[in-house]
């Protein structure tokens, strides 16, 4: 195991944030894991585990052990009437993982297909794309568990997914998640109702031609990180009451708006953001994406201050309008390494 020190995470992080790590460590196998841990523990650094930096918003200076997850390989195991099991390593790339399984013939993960970043980080924030949470597909995850010094097994109930949430965004210290065995359906159950899904599979009602189409809607809305430099969508898509929601209806019928449990409703924030003016919008380098505002680019060589003016600046100008605070999904770090809050909107 080597450990380096003022490491350049720029090309470790989609959003291509300049950000110098202190100290920066590749873990390739697990044993790697309490050794670096210990490591950080004697030199009393803080350590901040990375994945595919697709989610993440870096400071220029991290004063931290920078834990760079590349547990590599891909297991069959045991197979039941419905599903088949597989024990995935966190460093596999998410996208290749879901293509080889569509050519295994095993089926659930299409609809999630060409997001960016690795297994690892896939339940972290149970991503989720075209009705289809990777949630429902984990069978369990094996952690370290920082806290108890020794390796686990979370099940998919222990994981508390929820939209965008697990139990690994709530106790972001405690877990170092080493491998994900994944449940997948031997029967395709094609799920396409969301939005123009259903329509662009045309006739052919296949995984396979499910997957294509997802590919392709995503390539016509969704910047090539390999072009212009984001982190999928920027903000979540707020939760309401129906009683703003009324509110809301009478002066923009038209709002984008989805029923949620309890009452409540999650409204399209790529809409109110678009509405707000910032579609297609720059402050200097960093903006709004023309063909999605939900998804905020680095047009050149923005630091996360740049980054912080204009998403601050997109929550002032919606909450203007809409009296809503949109929250920003990707997780933000400070200068030792520490997951912060994401602060309110200042009016
Ligand atoms: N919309 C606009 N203007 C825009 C963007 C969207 O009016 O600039 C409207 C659309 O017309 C539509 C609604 O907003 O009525 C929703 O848009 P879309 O279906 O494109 O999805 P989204 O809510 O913007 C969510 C996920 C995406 C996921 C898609 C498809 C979140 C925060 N985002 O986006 O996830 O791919 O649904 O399921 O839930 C990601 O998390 O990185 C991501 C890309």
């Amino acid at each position: 195991m080597n450990i380096l020190t003022q490491v350049q995470l720029k090309a470790f992080n989609t959003l291509r944030l300049e950000a110098v790590a202190s100290h920066y460590v590749q873990i390739h196998h697990v044993e790697e894991i309490a050794v670096a841990l210990e490591y950080a523990t004697q030199q009393q650094l803080n350590v901040l585990i990375l994945s595919g930096g697709s989610n993440v918003l870096l400071p220029r200076e991290i004063n931290a052990l920078v834990m760079h997850m590349q547990i590599m390989g891909v297991e069959t195991l045991h197979t039941t009437e419905q599903y088949q099991f597989f024990r995935v390593g966190a460093g596999q790339t998410w996208h290749d993982f879901v293509l080889w399984s569509t050519a295994q013939q095993c089926y659930g993960l299409q609809n999630l297909a060409l997001i960016p970043g690795l297994v690892g980080a896939a339940p972290v924030q149970n991503i989720g794309a075209y009705g289809v949470e990777v949630g429902e597909f984990i069978d369990y995850v094996e952690v370290y568990d920082r806290e108890q010094k020794h390796f686990t097994q979370l099940s998919a109930a222990d994981c508390n997914f929820a939209y965008r949430d697990s139990i690994f965004k709530q106790h972001p210290q405690r877990y170092v998640i080493c491998y994900v065995v994944f449940k997948l359906l031997k029967q395709a159950e094609l799920k396409i109702n969301y939005g123009d899904l259903r329509q662009a599979m045309g006739e052919e009602l296949t995984a396979e031609n499910l997957q294509q189409q997802v590919i392709h809607i995503r390539q016509s809305k969704l910047p090539d990180p390999k072009q212009f430099a984001n982190v999928g969508s920027f903000f979540k898509n707020p939760i309401i009451s129906a009683q703003q929601l009324q509110y809301l209806l009478k002066e923009y019928p038209q709002i984008p708006h989805y029923p949620q449990a309890h009452g409540q409703v999650k409204v399209a924030a790529g809409w109110l953001i678009e509405q707000a003016g910032w579609k297609g919008k720059r402050l200097d380098q960093v903006g709004m994406f023309a063909k999605q505002a939900l998804v905020l680019v680095n047009y050149a060589d923005a630091d996360l201050y740049d980054v912080q003016q204009t998403y601050q600046a997109v929550q002032h100008d919606v909450y203007q309008k809409f009296a809503i605070s949109l929250q920003p999904e990707p997780v933000l770090f400070d200068s030792q390494g520490v997951i912060q809050a994401h602060t309110g909107v200042s009016i």
